[in-house]
C-alpha cells in the first residue's frame, strides 16, 4: 500500500510530520512516497505539479496532500493553485466531502470539485473586459447529487441542495437535475436553498443541517463558514473522491503565510484528513476511529493557539500520539 505524500507550502511542511507519526504508528504497513507540489514544486521544477508528483499520485493508493499556496506567486502567470486544478482533474475526484462538527453540530458539505467556475472558460476580450464562465454539463452535476443522497441515506436522510436557481441558468439546470435524481430517493427529504440564505443560515443554526451539496464555488466559501461556526479553519478535513479506489485527503484550509514558520499551526485538519484517508481510501475503520478520538481529546486537552490554547505544533502531536499508544 503508498500513499503520494506532498506537504506542501507554508503550514504544510509543520503540519505534515503529525500525519506522518500517525501513520507509522496507526499503518506502517502504509508506504509513504513524498513529492514536491504547489509553490515547492514551481521552485524545484517551474511547475506547481511536476510530472514526478503527478505520476507517484496516480501510481498510489491515495494522495494525502498538504496546504498549497505562497503570495510570493499570487501575481505571477505559474502559481500553486493551478497545480490543485489538475491535480484534482487528473485523479477524477469530482466529489470533496468537508465534515464539519462541535457538540450541537454534526454535518457534511459535499463540493462539487471539478466543474463550476474553476474550470469553465475565461479570458480577456478586446474591450479590456476579464471573465471566468461557471460551466457544467448535466452528468457532472448528476454524479456529485447521486454521490450526496447516497451519502445522506447513510445518516439522517436530510439533504440541501445549495444553488443559485433566482438568477443563475447553472443553477437552474442543477436542481432540475437534483429533482430528477431525487426520484431514487424518496427515503431522503430534500430541501434546495438559495446560497446567500444557506450562509445565513449556517452562520445562524449550523445544526439545522446534515448533508449539504452545493457546486465547486459554493461549496469552497460555505465550508470555509461551516469550518469557522464549528470550531475553526484549523480542524476542518477533506475527502476528495471519484470512482475509483483511493482519494485525494486533504486540509480545508490554506498554507496560513501569517503564521507560517512559527510552530503553532493546529494540525488537526491534516489529522482528520488522514483519519478519513484510513477510512475511505483503506477501509482501516477502527484506526481511523482512534485517530479521530485521539485528535478530539487533543483538541480539548491540549489545544493550539488558533483554538484558544498555547500547544506548539509538536506538542499538539506529541499529546496526539500519546492519546494514541494509550
Ligand atoms: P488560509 O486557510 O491559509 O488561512 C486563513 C486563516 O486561517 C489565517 O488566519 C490562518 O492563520 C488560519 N489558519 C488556517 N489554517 C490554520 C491551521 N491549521 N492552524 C491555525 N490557523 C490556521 O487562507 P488564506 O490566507 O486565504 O490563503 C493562504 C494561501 O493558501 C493562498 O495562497 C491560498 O490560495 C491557499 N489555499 C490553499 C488551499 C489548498 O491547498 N487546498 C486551501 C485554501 C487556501
Ligand atoms: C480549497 C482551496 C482551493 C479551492 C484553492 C487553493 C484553489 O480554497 O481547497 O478550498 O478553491 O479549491
Ligand atoms: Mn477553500
Amino acid at each position: 500500500m503508498k500513499v503520494a505524500l506532498l506537504p506542501g507550502d507554508g503550514i504544510g511542511p509543520e503540519i505534515t510530520p503529525a500525519a506522518v507519526r500517525a501513520l507509522a504508528e496507526l499503518a506502517p504497513d502504509i508506504e509513504l512516497v513524498e513529492a514536491p507540489f504547489g509553490a515547492a514544486g514551481i521552485r524545484g521544477f517551474g511547475t506547481p505539479l511536476p510530472d514526478e508528483t503527478l505520476r507517484a499520485c496516480k501510481e498510489a493508493d491515495a494522495v494525502l496532500k498538504g496546504p498549497i499556496g505562497d503570495p510570493e506567486f499570487d501575481a505571477a502567470d505559474v502559481r500553486p493553485e493551478q497545480g490543485v486544478f489538475v491535480l484534482r482533474s487528473e485523479l477524477g475526484v469530482y466529489a470533496n466531502l468537508r465534515p464539519a462538527r462541535d457538540a450541537g453540530t454534526d454535518l457534511l458539505i459535499v463540493r462539487e470539485l471539478l466543474g463550476g467556475i474553476y474550470y469553465g472558460a475565461r479570458g480577456v476580450r478586446d474591450d479590456g473586459t476579464v471573465y471566468d464562465t461557471c460551466e457544467y454539463r448535466p452528468d457532472q452535476v448528476e454524479r456529485v447529487v447521486r454521490r450526496s443522497f447516497e451519502l445522506a441515506r447513510r445518516r439522517s436522510c436530510k439533504l440541501t441542495s445549495i444553488d443559485k436557481a433566482n438568477v443563475l441558468e447553472t443553477s437552474r439546470m442543477w436542481r432540475r437535475v437534483v429533482r430528477e435524481v431525487a426520484v431514487d430517493y424518496p427515503d431522503v427529504e430534500l430541501q434546495d436553498m438559495l446560497i446567500d440564505n444557506a450562509a445565513m443560515q449556517l452562520a445562524r443554526a449550523a445544526n439545522q443541517f446534515d448533508v449539504l451539496v452545493a457546486d465547486n464555488m459554493f461549496g469552497d466559501i460555505l465550508s470555509d463558514l461551516a469550518a469557522a461556526v464549528t470550531g475553526g479553519l484549523g480542524l476542518a478535513p477533506s475527502a476528495s473522491l471519484g470512482d475509483g479506489p483511493g482519494g485525494l485527503f486533504e486540509p480545508v484550509h490554506g498554507s496560513a503565510p501569517d503564521i507560517a514558520g512559527r510552530g503553532c499551526a493546529n494540525p488537526s485538519a491534516m489529522l482528520r484528513s488522514t483519519a478519513m484517508m484510513l477510512d475511505l481510501a483503506f477501509d482501516r475503520h477502527d484506526e481511523a476511529r482512534a485517530l479521530e478520538d485521539a485528535v478530539d481529546r487533543t483538541i480539548a486537552g491540549t489545544p493550539t493557539p488558533d483554538i484558544g490554547g498555547s500547544a506548539s505544533t509538536t506538542e499538539f502531536a506529541d499529546a496526539v500520539l500519546a492519546a494514541l499508544a494509550r
